[in-house]
């Protein structure tokens, strides 16, 4: 369909438009393909929603003609929120109130079926802007895992760039698939998702020198260091995001061996959080201290060397037996069991039929 005037405005756009007929405003769905339709306008079925109750606490819910939210403290029904607009506050049958909102991306990742952690969205804006993830932009990543990090991504690089995510796990593969389409309503057009080893399948499907942006969320990022740097063109980034400091340090050692990389760059993000209350303002006592380091560096031209300060081999230099010690158990990353596996990806292709059924309607 043309976009024309009358389909694309919106009330949030048009103020005088929302009051005339402000459910009257239907969503294009097919002017804006990933989902810009889809996140304005009066909440419809299919859609997820929040709720978040006096005390701070949330609920997702996804609505459904008919359906009910049910707590120990009374029931609401889907069709107080279906039809109405995001922000308002609804009753339940108990007189327990909610403030009603579609969920942010943020909100969103964090609430949505996994198998494997997820880079948490402090990290995700990190590594926008600190890779230079722009629009249009073509960008590999590698693994998926629930694909939290790949909604960032198709975000940042938009329908005119390109997203070849790369996961070796079918499992995490389908988990993935779902989140995404659920966010989106449906496949994203730049995005493409590849079963196999970065390793072993990058080089089969991008040409060398071809790459924009390189992202890896994995456990040894030094095995496909080869590959990405063959991948990447020149300037390109490459950003790797690791749980810990050993692993760190085998990266950014393994990209000083490549000898294509610029000098890497390590560091992580804090976020604390502050209560301000009149005149209680102060940090709050939580916060998530630890997710993952990033260490990120530049493709060199071929056959430059990079400029750095030359260092002299120590004995804290690896030797072969180290580098042995880099395995799931030793890094402390836990087993997923293939019944929890299963049941995340029954989640998330039953939330992205939701999804697709209302885009559909749209
Ligand atoms: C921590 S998870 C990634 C989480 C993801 N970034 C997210 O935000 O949801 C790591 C994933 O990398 C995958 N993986 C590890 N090594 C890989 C490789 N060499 N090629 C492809 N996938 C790999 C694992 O199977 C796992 O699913």
């Amino acid at each position: 369909m043309t976009p024309s005037p009358e389909n694309t405005t919106h009330p949030a756009d048009d103020p005088e438009a929302a009051r005339k007929a402000p459910d009257a405003q239907a969503p294009d769905a097919a002017a804006e393909p990933v989902g810009a339709a889809r996140r304005r306008g009066p909440l419809r079925p299919g859609e997820r929603v929040q709720l978040t109750d006096e005390r701070g606490r949330m609920s997702t819910i996804t609505l459904v003609e008919d359906g009910q939210f049910h707590t120990h403290r009374g029931v609401l029904h889907h069709e107080q929120l279906i039809g109405r607009p995001e922000g308002i506050v609804v009753e339940n049958s108990a007189g327990f109130r909610y403030q009603a909102l579609r969920p942010l991306l943020k909100d969103f990742v964090l609430s949505m079926p996994r198998g494997a952690a997820v880079v948490y969205p402090k990290d995700a804006g990190q590594i926008i802007t600190m890779a230079d993830i722009f629009p249009g932009a073509r960008v590999i990543e590698a693994g998926v895992g629930s694909g939290a990090l790949s909604i960032s991504l198709l975000r940042a690089v938009g329908e005119s760039g390109h997203l070849r995510s790369f996961e070796r796990r079918e499992e995490f593969a389908e988990i993935a698939r779902g989140n995404v389409e659920t966010m989106f309503g449906g496949p994203h057009p730049a995005w493409e998702l590849t079963l196999g080893d970065l390793a072993e399948a990058l080089g089969e499907h991008e040409e060398p020198g071809t790459v924009d942006r390189a992202v890896l969320d994995m456990l040894a990022p030094w095995e496909c260091l080869d590959a990405v740097a063959t991948a990447l063109t020149p300037g390109g980034v490459l950003i790797c995001y690791v749980a810990t400091v050993t692993q760190l340090s085998r990266t950014a050692e393994a990209m000083r061996a490549d000898g294509r990389f610029t000098e890497p760059e390590s560091f992580e993000t804090m976020v604390r959080g502050w209560h301000v209350e009149g005149l209680a303002v102060r940090p709050d006592h939580r916060m998530v201290a630890h997710t993952g380091f990033l260490i990120s560096a530049r493709r060199l031209a071929d056959g430059e060397q990079r400029l750095a300060p030359k260092r002299r081999a120590s004995k804290t230099d690896y030797t072969a037996e180290d580098l042995e010690a880099w395995t799931p158990q030793a890094l402390g990353e836990r087993a997923v069991s293939d019944r929890k596996l299963r049941r995340a990806a029954r989640d998330a292709r039953s939330l992205a039929r939701h999804a697709a059924g209302q885009a559909e309607e749209d």
